[in-house]
């Protein structure tokens, strides 16, 4: 039916929890993959084609080419995450589409499962498992599985947003002391437990060859691409431990694999991988890594704020009721002035629209 005679049109690449759904169908029709399996590329934009709305996980790869294939009605791609890494904001922008994440909403069980990974990597936990279920387990022993204990030691934390932000002020609970990085001169970042005090690190270098546990929470990006990578690897404590629940990217892992083999560092705990979800040869041998299948916001309430987020985002992009929180929102006005601009559309002031 044309939309004009109906509701607009959303796509939905997977299913997502309830009430997104719900919500979805209240303002759209509701098409696309009601299922939790991916869709092919192939798939993908044979569905989207004459969506107002596309709404995505960050397993769905958003480029150009899938924008076109929507066509020009499409005002909103509404991601089911934080990360946005998936999707070619760029293009995005040029074509006047808005790109919406759903941020806060995951940031703590983000950070539970941080220090899940970082107390699993220090105390052994799924060696330890592994050991048990393998019948290996043949009584206490003095020397079985020693690992590195937290108190008094010092987090590295790579990222200070609303993450890195979660997982620095539970360290206060382990008696760490927290050492960060972070991009820009903002002001430090608050709300910190009471007599707690956080340092900034002068540098990444800086951080690496202080801290005793390392955690990534950066966006994944050029500039992160490959932060920590042979060179960075060789500055950190022998010891040390290496956590990524950020993007598997932001690590070299063959330049770890490496690390991890020859006791460089004493473990590592991930739950994103650079080719997620294959694993770089190597990874999957070694004892001291601890491997999960990206679960930093797997928890059932998170999942559902997510979701809910995410249509709640689509919606309000669409019809214009409640906030979208898009990131892009000045490049699509900048990219939408330039093209009045182009089309001699621009009179009086030459500002016909409001960021
Ligand atoms: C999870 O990785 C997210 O970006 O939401």
């Amino acid at each position: 039916m044309p939309q004009s005679q109906g509701k607009p049109r959303a796509f939905l690449t997977r299913l997502l929890p309830e009430p997104a759904p719900t919500i979805l169908r209240g303002a759209f029709t509701l098409e696309g993959n009601l299922e939790d399996v991916q869709l092919t590329a192939a798939e993908m934009r044979a569905g989207v084609s004459g969506a107002r709305a596309v709404v995505c996980t960050l397993t769905d790869r958003i480029d150009g080419e899938l924008l076109d294939a929507a066509g020009p009605g499409l005002v909103v791609v509404s991601t089911c995450a934080v990360g946005f890494d998936n999707i070619d904001v760029g293009a995005a922008s040029e074509r006047g589409v808005l790109v919406a994440t759903t941020p806060d909403v995951l940031t703590d069980a983000t950070a539970e499962l941080t220090w899940a990974l970082i107390l699993a990597a220090a105390r052994r936990v799924a060696e330890g498992d592994r050991l048990v279920r393998e019948g290996r387990f043949l009584g206490w022993s003095p020397s079985l599985l020693l690992g590195r204990e937290l108190r008094g030691r010092v987090l590295g934390v790579v990222g200070m947003g609303r993450i890195g932000r979660a997982v620095a002020q539970i360290a206060h609970a382990f008696g760490m002391q927290v050492l960060y990085v972070r991009r820009g001169r903002a002001p430090e970042p608050q709300p910190m437990p009471p007599g707690t005090v956080w340092h900034r690190a002068s540098t990444l270098d800086a951080l690496l060859a202080e801290a005793d546990v390392v955690t990534l929470h950066v966006p994944l990006s050029n500039e992160t691409r490959h932060l920590i990578s042979r060179r960075e690897l060789a500055l950190m404590k022998p010891g040390a431990i290496l956590v990524n629940a950020a993007r598997g990217p932001v690590i070299d892992e063959r330049a770890l694999v490496e690390a991890l083999a020859a006791g460089r560092i004493f473990a590592a705990g991930l739950d994103v991988y650079a080719g997620e979800p294959s694993l770089t040869p190597g990874l999957a041998e070694l004892p001291n890594v601890v491997l999960l299948p990206h679960l930093g916001s797997a928890t059932e309430k998170t999942r559902r704020r997510m979701a809910e987020f995410a249509a709640g985002n689509a919606v309000a992009a669409v019809t214009g009721s409640g906030v979208v929180h898009a990131v892009n929102a000045e490049a699509v006005v900048a990219a939408a002035k330039q093209r009045a601009r182009e089309l001699g559309a621009l009179g009086g002031d030459g500002v016909p629209f409001r960021a």
